[in-house]
Order: structure tokens, then sequence, then C-alpha cells
């Protein structure tokens, strides 16, 4: 069974990584949400892609400059459309508080090694998580590979993911020094074979960011156990019509 994660919330419909992104990618039915985490310039973990806030925010500088009480003043919406100029930042705490109420819902939480706190992220983001959640449906995912061990260090159970471009060499070995029960490979590169392979290691596979109707429909067919899409409503639509 291959979840569908809304990658960053239903992120073409809703301004990314925001309260009414996620909400909507439940609407839609979507089984999992991709969001990214970093932490404010007082350590308290937030929602954001970016390393600096003018894509996305009304503000300027970068978001570990900031602290979270003017991080949460920004404008998160009007970037994408006026109808969403009171979205804000989010906190973690707030959607996972939120999430708690679909038992069901995975969460995929990436964590942004972007700064000069990148020792605290996982210091303070796995305890925040372990205290509002059960490891059930829960994955840690990064491109900065060693910090995995990090999180597995503070909580074993969690399912860890890295994040990479491009092949492997030996990814189940290099998942197993990770301690990592999952792989989350950019979906270019990816093929039937690698997949049967990493199946057969007892390893996860979740490709991101699938967006084309042509990859989504192949990775459905090759039981991927997941994958991240900014289209969540097409992919639900392809899945349900098989
Ligand atoms: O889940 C993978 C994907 O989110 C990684 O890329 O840049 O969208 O965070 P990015
Ligand atoms: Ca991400």
């Amino acid at each position: 069974m291959t979840i569908i994660f809304a990658h960053r919330g239903a992120s073409r419909q809703r301004p990314e990584n925001t309260m009414s992104a996620f909400k909507r990618a439940v609407e839609i039915g979507a089984e999992g949400i991709e969001i990214d985490v970093q932490l404010s310039k007082d350590g308290v973990p937030v929602v954001i892609h970016d390393r600096t806030l003018k894509r996305t925010t009304s503000g300027k500088g970068t978001v570990t400059q900031t602290s979270f009480e003017d991080l949460s003043k920004l404008d998160a919406g009007s970037w994408f459309s006026s109808n969403f100029k009171n979205e804000c930042i989010p906190s973690l705490e707030e959607v996972l508080i939120w999430a708690n109420q679909y038992p069901d819902l995975w969460l995929n939480i990436e964590l942004k090694y972007y700064s000069e706190y990148d020792d605290q992220l996982a210091k303070t983001t796995i305890p925040l998580i372990k205290q509002l959640r059960s490891e059930k449906n829960t994955i840690i995912s990064s491109f900065e590979h060693q910090r995995l061990l990090d999180v597995h260090k503070l909580w074993s159970k969690l399912e860890t993911a890295p994040l990479y471009k491009g092949n492997l060499n030996e990814p189940c070995k290099y998942a197993k020094k990770l301690k990592a029960k999952a792989l989350h490979p950019q979906y270019k590169l990816v093929t039937e074979s690698q997949i049967k392979s990493i199946h057969s290691h007892g390893v996860k596979i979740r490709p991101y960011t699938v967006n084309e109707e042509k990859w989504i429909r192949k990775f459905l067919d090759w039981e991927v156990d997941g994958l991240m899409t900014d289209v969540p409503d097409l992919a639900l639509n392809i899945m349900h019509n098989k």
C-alpha cells in the first residue's frame, strides 16, 4: 500500500507549510503530510522550508535569526494569494497537536539543517514529538544523514530516512549504517529493480517529489511504500481508479 504524502501540505492549492495547506491535504484525503522544520532564534521548532523568509513570508533575514514571537507575526500566505493573508508560520507543536485528531495520519518531518543552531535541532524537536505523538506513522527525514543517528539516539523506535539525490552505492547497507528503516530518494533515478532489491532487505522506499502522472502511475505499480507529491489529489485519483 502506497501512502500519498502531501508535500509541504496541499502546496499547489494553499500556501506551503501552513495550517491551511495541512487541513486541505486531509480534506483531499491524503494519508500523509510532509513538513519542513527548523529552529527560530530562541529555539522554537517552526514549519517553513527556506532558510530565508523572503520567498514565503512578509519577513526578511533568516528563520534562525528571528525570534518565534516575530516569526509568528509574519504573513505566510499573501505571497501565494491575497486570500491567505492571515496564514502564519506554524510551530511544530501546533501541527502536532492538530494532527492528533487524525490518529492514522502519517507525518514525514524533514529536519532542515541550515544554520548555527543545527546541534539543537534534533535535541529540541525529537523530545517534543515524543511528548505529543507516538512513533506510529511518524518519520524523520533529512539530507544530513549523520544527523539521523542523533535522532536514533534520542528515540530509537522512531523511523528515520535519509533524503538523497542520485544513486547510492549499496543503499540498504547504507540505511543500516544510519539505523534508518527507509530511503527517500529523488524520484528520477529510481527503478523497479532497485525498489524490489530494497524491499527484499526489509527497507522501505518513498521517492520525492513525484508530480507527473506517468511517474505516479509507475511508482504505484512498483508498490513503493509512499511518495511525496505536490499533487496529492491527482495521485489519490489515480490510485483509487486503478
Ligand atoms: O521529502 C523530500 C523533499 O521535501 C525534499 O526536498 O527541498 O522540498 O524539502 P525539499
Ligand atoms: Ca521537505
